[in-house]
């Protein structure tokens, strides 16, 4: 018997038996292995969903114009803590971006068996190297010395404590990790959770809000954008992995123990701790008109909104958002400029390559 799939626009024509097989051998770990990609019959259509929003927001960080930057950076106008939250910026991300990349293509998508996971996943990893690479483009722009950059990483000892608190759960989990064994199942999902919800869903954001704020105040324009396109990247990524989480749990109930939540919990708390004290070196003193005070609330206020999607208990019941215009900045969709236009003409050129691989 056969059936008409559809994803997206397009539609496909399968054996109906066998894709029933096929879909029942997909699972988020332990599933069917396979050389092949077989992507159909799709099961986890949110993956591929996510798949098609990456693509469509994809951006080249040269597309943005420095000149403005690059002016401020050697004028007079800037105060030292605008230079100093910039450069703690583009130390801290020169190494975070490398690490997410690297424990998503060297453990999530090494140990999830289902292609369409493989393929989004692939497609986050990707937006990693954009990052990275939007990194060496304000460093050489600013003509900041990269190996500044590097002793950043290693001298800055909250900046050492954050990567730190990252690698050394990834590192557990190489490849070869029996998946079958429940204590490898809880070190991925509280990988997942790690990287998803606490790095790049929280710790992220402290130096996001503060660049975005020089940015409200016209400084930085060109650095201000690109950090505007990370963090709606970072949004699919958190989203991506939170979604990830919530399926591997589901597949696994035997592992969603009071202990184990309580746990995540508690990695949860460490990662605030350790992202109140990079802000307070980032801010050694009140800047960019916001406190280092109000800061640690926004910390606590995102903290809880991840913990709740995942459904664990919040710190703080009740937070409001200190910063309520960081969510408006926050959210470019709305956003009309010549950047929009680029994102439609890839979209667009996309869509021609497919429709002459078709008519091949
Ligand atoms: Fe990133
Ligand atoms: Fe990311």
């Amino acid at each position: 018997m056969e059936k008409v799939f559809k994803i997206g626009n397009r539609s496909f024509t399968l054996d109906q038996d066998k894709a029933e097989e096929a879909f029942a051998a997909k699972k988020v770990i332990n599933g069917r292995k396979t050389e092949a990609f077989n992507l159909l019959p799709l099961k986890y259509t949110w993956a591929y969903d996510i798949y098609r929003d990456m693509k469509a927001n994809h951006w080249e960080p040269e597309d943005i114009q420095m000149q403005k930057d690059i002016e401020q950076w050697q004028g007079s106008d800037l105060s030292d803590s605008d230079r100093w939250i910039i450069r703690m910026g583009i130390g801290y991300f020169s190494a975070a971006e490398g690490i997410v990349g690297d424990n998503i293509i060297h453990v999530v998508r090494e140990l999830v068996t289902a292609p369409e996971l493989k393929l989004v996943l692939g497609r986050h990893a990707h937006e990693e190297n954009v990052h990275a690479d939007s990194l060496l483009y304000m460093i050489s722009s600013l003509g900041i010395n990269p190996h500044e950059c590097e002793a950043m990483f290693e001298q800055i000892p909250t900046i050492k404590k954050k990567n730190e608190f990252v690698t050394r759960v990834s590192h557990e989990l190489r490849r070869d990790a029996d998946m079958t064994d429940p204590v490898n199942k809880k070190k991925f999902a509280r990988d997942i959770f790690l990287f998803g919800q606490c790095m790049e869903g929280t710790q992220f954001y402290g130096l996001f809000g503060m660049i975005l704020s020089l940015y409200r105040q016209n400084k930085f324009p060109g650095i201000g954008q690109m950090f505007q396109y990370t963090l709606r990247d970072e949004s699919n990524h958190i989203k991506l992995l939170r979604h990830l989480f919530l399926e591997l749990i589901r597949e696994n109930p035997e592992i969603w123990t009071e202990d184990f939540k309580e746990e995540l919990v508690q990695t949860m708390i460490e990662a605030i701790a350790l992202e109140k004290e990079f802000i307070a070196d980032c801010l050694p003193v009140s800047s960019v008109g916001l406190s280092d005070a109000d800061f640690c609330s926004y910390i606590d206020y995102i903290a809880d909104r991840r913990l709740e999607g995942v459904g664990l208990r919040q710190l703080n019941p009740g937070i409001q958002n200190p910063f309520p215009w960081l969510a408006e900045t926050m959210d470019i969709k709305k956003e009309a400029n010549f950047f929009e236009q680029r994102v439609t003409e890839y979209q667009k050129s996309s869509s021609l390559a497919s429709v002459s691989d078709d008519e091949l």
